[in-house]
């Protein structure tokens, strides 16, 4: 078990690149992916146990809050929580911070990767993708230093009731924007896809990706598929396709890594 752990979820790499940020400055660091079933919950052994997770409607994507509820930390262990967001933070780290009380807690913002909502560049201040880059950098350094002192910041916003409605609603509005997910010709069936998908929803049938319901909507296949070739319909069908500039599929894909 290493000294410090990090339990991170990402769709478009935003949060990886964020927890592998801080766990660069940290040093001796497992990051645990909670994209699918953690390979690692008892983590009792660690000093330092935190969360990098983007908000998804207002609150966390797909199964984390249940992985959350597995995880086993030390009561001496010192905890932090960083939230993800184009927009604003949700109250994802109000949700572990009931299962996992949290004594940091930070929101870092980038580059949205909610596509058929937004196209990726509306950020607030507006900024290229390399200038977010650099901030989102700049701020997750911060944050590691902080969390090296292990200093207490409970800056936890209460939880906005609108997000708690947003999020309440995304389990029934995930499920209508899975069903409109599309593969176009320009699909080569190169199944890096498939590869990405934490459901293992997408099959490759004759030459060509096949999408089924069980997303989650993270959309690591639309935004890092090498031909555009998957849509959402509507908006998403002409907007540009995000995904952090850092941040490589096959590392997405992986269960556990380890930073020294
Ligand atoms: C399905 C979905 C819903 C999202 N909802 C919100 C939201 O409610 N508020 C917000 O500020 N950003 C929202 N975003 C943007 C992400 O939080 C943001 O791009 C984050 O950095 C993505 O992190 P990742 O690249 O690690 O997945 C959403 C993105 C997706 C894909």
């Amino acid at each position: 078990m290493s000294k410090n752990v990090i339990f991170c979820f990402s769709g478009s790499g935003n949060c990886l690149d964020i927890a592998k940020n801080i766990a660069k400055e940290l040093k001796d660091t497992d990051i645990v992916m909670m994209r699918s079933e953690p390979v690692v919950t008892d983590v009792t052994g660690a000093e330092r146990v935190g969360f990098v997770v983007p908000c998804f409607a207002g609150g966390l994507p797909g199964e984390v809050e249940e992985y959350v509820k597995k995880i086993k930390v030390s009561p001496k262990a010192y905890t932090f929580g960083v939230a993800s967001y184009s927009g604003y933070m949700g109250i994802g780290l109000s949700v572990i911070n009931k299962y996992i009380p949290l004594l940091y807690w930070a929101g870092i913002s980038h580059h949205c990767s909610c596509i058929w909502l937004l196209p990726h560049n509306l950020t607030m201040p507006p900024l290229s993708v390399e200038k977010s880059q650099e901030r989102s950098e700049k701020l997750a350094k911060k944050v590691a230093q902080d969390v090296l002192a292990k200093k207490f910041k409970k800056l936890a916003p209460p939880a906005n009731p609108l997000n708690v409605i947003e999020s309440k609603a995304w389990g029934k509005l995930c499920p209508e924007k899975a069903a409109k997910m599309r593969v176009n010709e320009q699909c080569i069936g190169c199944g890096q896809c498939a590869k990405l998908c934490p459901r293992g929803n997408i099959r490759i049938e004759n030459g060509k990706a096949s999408i089924g319901t069980d997303c989650i909507q993270c959309l690591s296949c639309l935004q890092f598929c090498p031909t555009q070739a998957i849509d959402l319909g509507g908006a998403s069908v002409k907007r540009q396709r995000y995904h952090n500039i850092k941040i490589t599929p096959d590392e997405l894909c992986e269960k556990l890594i380890h930073i020294d």
